[in-house]
């Protein structure tokens, strides 16, 4: 592989929520400089990318995904100089550093949006989505469309009498993308961070950019609830408003402006919510598109053979070389995967095992290392705005939680990173009041406790890490899904080929021990569990509960890595 061109492929990326990885000024929120003095964490992980959720200057009604410019830095979180700071030290680390850009919508306090709805003849009125209403007096909405979050994403504004189209919040209206000075200006703001260092970006909901033009209806589709593949809701579908061929072009032009960098190139990473084919029609049919789109089926998915089985097969069909698919458990969004698996510390390790083996590229949300809970607050408090977009009482949230395992409320999942047993868990002073709360009781769940145990989740992601960096099939082998047959049908198995080495991965996932078909041999690379001795094994028969294993069944002599993959904290 070209080493400066194709890095983006074999990374693997941690995803810092800045409001809440480390405060270092005492005001109870994260900042750059805070990021900075936990940057050794990162490298001793052993991630190679940070992604940073937004920390552009905001009004922060939705914690940065509301931008009023995005050239500055919110005062909360640091200054210009001290963000070229964390790009510089995450670079001299090794690390690469990818920022998150809301192309889609602004804030509606952006002075872009103030001058636009100012007036009908405003030179910037049509930076935005702006219709006359229908009925007598223009009183009701132009169309049916409804935002990707439900209800009537159309909003009166009195003093011109249109409307505006948000595609999330009503405070973060929706740039109009078919006015090419927007398109040009948008460009502009990627080259101006580009230029800074920046290598690469996270796009926020960037496939609802364009909508149609025409402003017809969207159709009927009988389905109430969204899914993570598919955004109908409401009995309404999105094919007016979500995925647009239009949008899919537009990936092109994205696309160009980062491959107009090279040494290192750069990437682009998408948030789709779509269906998987639509996910990777973003992507392009030539690999012309986005780099990577995030795939949100496995937030969800069970652990469990089949389930697991069946997931990797549907990524490998729509996701083939040079495509490839990225694993996400949880982010900043949804209820973190810990929590999921009732905080079940072994089955945690089986999913890191799993997320850091298979062909994709893997993120990792802040905390997941250690296995940080989702938080329960009360939804009354909620500062996330869509705690309140949906009024439910709590009996009916806590339902939700307990029934579906989600939750409404976003504060859930951004607590502050667990750092230590001192106060505030390490993430700001004593006597500080954290804009979220530690839990009382971290349970061992924090950094500094799980360093030092080999047997912690935290070393188990980092003796993970480690191989990913020392083997090439890891990386970037080629993937053969092992059938039933071999392996019995509560273990996951399969191949990570490359010139150099066939590396032969197992779970178990179940909580029984589950004896094997066939016994493997090679060398132990790795185990989910350290009490596992790594080295040449005897032939592998069983496997216990929760537990899974990396074997490297075949290596090249003068190929085979001469290290010592063991955790040693
Ligand atoms: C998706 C982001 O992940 C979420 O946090 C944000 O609220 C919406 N997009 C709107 O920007």
């Amino acid at each position: 592989m070209d080493v400066q061109t194709d890095w983006w492929k074999e990374t693997t990326v941690y995803q810092v929520y800045p409001r809440s990885f480390q405060d270092s000024n005492g005001d109870g929120i994260g900042d750059l400089d805070g990021i900075i003095r936990r940057l050794d964490h990162l490298v001793d992980l052993g991630v190679e990318t940070l992604w940073f959720s937004p920390f552009y200057r905001s009004p922060q009604k939705d914690f940065g995904y509301d931008i009023s410019d995005y050239r500055s830095i919110a005062p909360e979180y640091g200054d210009p100089a001290t963000c070229d700071r964390l790009i510089r030290e995450a670079h001299a680390r090794g690390l690469k550093v990818v920022f998150d850009m809301v192309l889609n919508h602004t804030s509606d306090e952006h002075p872009w949006f103030r001058t636009s709805r100012s007036s009908r003849d405003d030179p910037m009125r049509d930076w935005y989505v702006w219709r006359d209403g229908r009925g007598r007096g223009g009183k009701r909405p132009p169309n049916n469309w409804h935002a990707m979050i439900g209800g009537s994403g159309w909003h009166r504004d009195e003093t011109t009498g249109q409307w505006y189209w948000t595609q999330f919040l009503p405070f973060q209206p929706d740039l109009n993308y078919r006015h090419p000075a927007v398109r040009a200006e948008m460009l502009d703001t990627m080259r101006f961070w580009l230029d800074r260092g920046v290598d690469g970006f996270r796009l926020d909901i960037v496939n609802a950019l364009f909508e149609d033009a025409e402003f017809r209806d969207n159709p009927f589709a009988f389905k109430l609830l969204p899914s993570d593949d598919d955004p109908s809701m409401l009995f309404q579908a999105s094919s007016n408003t979500l995925n647009h061929p239009d949008t899919l072009a537009f990936m092109k032009e994205l696309r160009c402006c980062v491959d107009g960098y090279d040494h290192p190139s750069r990437f682009l990473v998408g948030e789709v919510n779509a269906a998987i084919e639509q996910a990777r029609a973003h992507c392009g049919d030539a690999a012309d598109g986005l780099n990577l789109v995030f795939l949100f089926r496995s937030l969800t998915v069970p652990l469990l053979a089949p389930r697991m089985r069946a997931l990797m097969a549907e990524y490998e069909k729509h996701f083939p070389d040079p495509l490839l698919p990225t694993w996400v458990f949880s982010n900043h969004d949804r209820l973190r995967r810990i929590s999921r698996l009732d905080g079940d510390l072994r089955r945690a390790k089986l999913n890191a095992a799993w997320q850091l083996t298979a062909r994709g590229v893997p993120f990792i949300y802040y905390g997941e290392e250690i296995g940080m809970l989702q938080q329960r607050l009360p939804l009354r408090t909620a500062l996330d705005p869509i705690a309140h977009r949906f009024p439910l009482p709590q009996f009916a949230a806590d339902l939700l939680r307990s029934r579906f395992k989600e939750s409404i409320n976003r504060d859930e999942s951004r607590t502050p990173m667990q750092w230590d047993t001192s106060a505030n868990a390490g993430f700001c002073p004593a006597g500080i009041t954290p804009w979220l709360p530690a839990p009382e009781n971290l349970g061992g769940r924090t950094v500094e406790e799980q360093r030092s145990d080999p047997d912690s989740l935290l070393c188990c992601y980092r003796r993970f890490l480690r191989l990913r960096k020392e083997h090439a099939a890891l990386r970037r082998g080629r993937f053969e899904l092992l059938p039933e047959s071999e392996t019995g049908k509560h273990v996951v198995g399969y191949r990570r080929e490359a010139p150099e080495e066939t590396l032969l991965v197992l779970l178990n996932a179940s909580q029984s021990p589950q004896r094997l078909p066939s016994a493997p041999t090679g060398e132990m690379l790795a185990s989910t569990s350290a009490a596992q001795r790594t080295g040449d094994s005897e032939p592998l028969r069983s496997l216990a509960p929760w537990e899974g294993f990396l074997l490297l069944e075949r290596a090249a002599p003068t190929d085979r890595p001469g290290h010592d993959s063991r955790c040693d904290p």
